[in-house]
């Protein structure tokens, strides 16, 4: 289905890049390699902020999505102008993470890579943010995994249309 040979490179940004950024990576990599195509794919994440560079996202956000045997190893770090150029797609995962990654573009083929992530999730029903848990119970953590299990599937599913259309 994919017809180039060059990897397809995407990003995952929110604001503190230890909750729905890197479980949104994790759980897209795990989408991903499970559907065979993990050498057609680079993904990362990063945050809008840099409060939390070079810690390990909060545990309760790893613990839950342990608990659906995903491991999260990322490492946090803070989105950079350069990362604009270097990936293909910049997933947004609020509209204030998506105002600030669009601020820190440069040009229009940059701006035109940032995408709200939400904008594939099936059942977000208007809804463009993916809620910040970091503040609290576990069942915010519960809700941003499964928005970012279902909008994951969708999205590899849009993104394998649009190569095979290259
Ligand atoms: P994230 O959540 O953007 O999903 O990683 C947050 C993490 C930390 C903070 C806010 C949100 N904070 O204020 O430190």
């Amino acid at each position: 289905m994919i017809k180039e040979n060059k990897k397809f490179k995407v990003i995952f940004v929110c604001l503190g890049n230890i909750c729905r950024s890197p479980v949104a990576h994790g759980v897209f990599e795990d989408i991903v390699n499970k559907a065979g195509f993990s050498n057609d794919f680079e993904i990362d994440s990063a945050g809008t902020a840099a409060y939390h560079q070079g810690e390990m996202a909060d545990r309760r956000m790893r613990e839950t999505a342990r608990g659906h045997n995903i491991e999260i190893t990322h490492l946090a770090r803070k989105i950079k102008k350069e990362d604009l150029d270097y990936f293909d797609m910049v997933l947004a995962m609020d509209s204030q993470n998506l105002f600030d990654l669009q601020s820190l573009a440069q040009n229009k083929e940059q701006l035109e890579k940032i995408i709200l992530f939400r904008t594939y999730d099936p059942l977000a029903n208007g809804q463009e943010d993916v809620p910040d848990p970091y503040y609290g119970g576990s069942e915010g953590f519960e809700n941003v995994y499964y928005i970012v299990s279902r909008t994951g599937k969708i999205l590899l599913d849009k993104i394998n249309e649009n190569k095979a259309l290259r």
